[in-house]
């Protein structure tokens, strides 16, 4: 394959990359210069079939024309409106469309511009809702071992990824965990939600947390109904409607971290909606506008607002809380466009009638060599691997690479590589999403340690950040 990639690639000082080994990506870039359908097209012009909707954040497929035509109108319409003591139309017709489309009482709806800062909003109304009603004492919040809910100090003081957290001092104080549901030693391998123990994981909640906190004093609990960065764990039958239960009797706001789960990735609209267990409030992002447009939504229950507009005094401002972007004119174009896109195509049907597929495809990959657990949901699926004793992650890492070489790309997190492709892929993509993890796997496998050294990988990238000329 001809190149002459060397001219196309940028300077790689500058850019401080997000989540990334940035020396080893440096050495290696990984770079898409376009997108449409369900493919990128990387730097030496291969299509990357994209096994993960960008982060999670493009269920309808890329380049999506609505979208940027809506897009781009608005651009030349209205580019801004302040966000705070003015606003414009589309805010609220989005606000209108993105509570149609929530689960039945959630349908106040803050404006964010990403999943960390609905996270972050989400727990300030929990903790503000509470005051305006009276009970300041109520400022604890739970989150779960294993949660992920972005970055901000609210996300990692509740999340529960030991590694984003611990770089960054205390964060809040008077928060605590409950357990993770993943069990691999009684589920490895089951297809879809785990059938035992979700009652009884569930009443760990009241009979440990509550009982040593006292219940008075905890604002909300925030959970994922599927979570996904920490490596598709899958809640076991029951368990998240336990959790509500016991929320409702001691009048604590139950969280929905939706940033992964919302948008059809389960077959449904929100998690809410497939485990039916609707939560007092829920916090959205990435396919709110199909990826293109930073934005997040909070939906609360109406009876939560309505406690800001009544108790709150004359004049106040109820919320002092917002963002320079809140509800900016392209975002709620891209947001509105997004929802047609839903309406019109059906992509949460579609991806519940494609699951069936996905799930017998991923299990197809049980007894291939270090492959430990294999989990998958709605269009989920998470292959865990066997740690190797001081190389934890290597082996999903060599896997990732080298399947993006063959032309796929998966996500990987620890020793477990997340699948969760566009709700528009087509069974032969399912297919060849799968036989390429085969392959990978059976070739990092087969390769012992050298397989797991990420500089045998990727040479066309090498060779552009080496600046040399690509060989044929
Ligand atoms: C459940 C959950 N919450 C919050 C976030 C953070 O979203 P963002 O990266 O848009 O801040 C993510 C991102 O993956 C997520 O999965």
């Amino acid at each position: 394959m001809k190149n002459t990639s060397t001219d196309l690639l940028p300077d790689l000082s500058h850019y401080w990359v997000p989540f990334t080994a940035n020396r080893q990506f440096k050495s290696m870039p990984r770079l898409f210069k376009a997108a449409r359908g369900n493919y990128y097209t990387a730097m030496d012009d291969r299509q990357v079939l994209d096994g993960t909707a960008g982060l999670w954040c493009v269920p309808a497929g890329h380049g999506r024309e609505e979208i940027a035509t809506a897009v781009g109108k608005q651009l030349l319409t209205l580019d801004y409106a302040p966000a705070f003591q003015s606003s414009h139309p589309l805010a609220f017709e989005a606000a209108s469309r993105v509570a149609d489309y929530m689960p039945k009482g959630l349908d106040r709806i803050f404006f964010t511009n990403s999943g960390s800062e609905s996270a972050d909003t989400a727990l300030k109304i929990a903790l503000a809702y509470h005051r305006v009603c009276g009970n300041p004492l109520r400022n604890k919040l739970i989150g779960r071992e294993r949660g992920y809910h972005g970055v901000n100090f609210g996300g990692i003081s509740v999340g529960g990824i030991a590694g984003n957290r611990k770089a960054f001092g205390n964060a809040l104080s008077g928060v605590d965990h409950i357990r993770h549901p993943l069990d691999i030693a009684n589920n490895a391998f089951t297809k879809g939600v785990p059938q035992d123990g979700g009652i009884a994981l569930a009443n760990e909640f009241e009979l440990r947390i509550l009982a040593l906190h006292d219940p008075a004093t905890i604002a909300a609990l925030i959970v994922e109904p599927m979570q996904g960065s920490a490596g598709v764990i899958v809640p076991p039958a029951g368990y998240l409607k336990r959790l509500s239960e016991i929320c409702t009797q001691y009048g604590i706001l139950l969280i929905f971290d939706e940033v992964i789960t919302g948008f059809g990735r389960l077959g449904t609209k929100f998690g809410a909606d497939y485990f039916d267990v609707i939560p007092d409030i829920l916090t959205c992002a990435k396919g709110l506008t199909n990826g293109v447009v930073p934005m997040g939504a909070v939906a609360v229950k109406r009876e939560i607002y309505d406690a800001f507009m009544e108790k709150s005094p004359t004049g106040a401002i109820e919320l002092p809380h917002g963002y320079t972007y809140s509800a900016i004119p392209i975002a709620c174009a891209a947001a509105i466009a997004t929802l047609d896109i839903f309406k019109q195509e059906k992509l949460e049907d579609r991806a519940a009638s494609l699951s069936p597929y996905l799930e017998v495809a991923a299990h197809s990959l049980k007894g291939l060599p270090m492959v430990k657990d294999i989990r998958n949901i709605g269009l989920v699926v998470g292959i865990e691997f066997e740690s190797i004793a001081g190389k934890v992650g290597a082996f999903a890492f060599a896997v990732y690479l080298k399947c993006y070489e063959l032309g796929l790309h998966v996500r990987y997190t620890g020793d477990i590589i997340a699948i969760s492709p566009p709700l528009t892929i087509e069974k032969h993509e399912i297919d060849r999403i799968f036989s390429t993890l085969s392959d990978a796997i059976k070739y990092v496998a087969n390769q012992g340690e050298t397989g797991l050294n990420a500089n045998n990988y990727l040479k066309i990238e090498q060779s552009w950040a080496a600046h040399q000329p690509i060989q044929s």
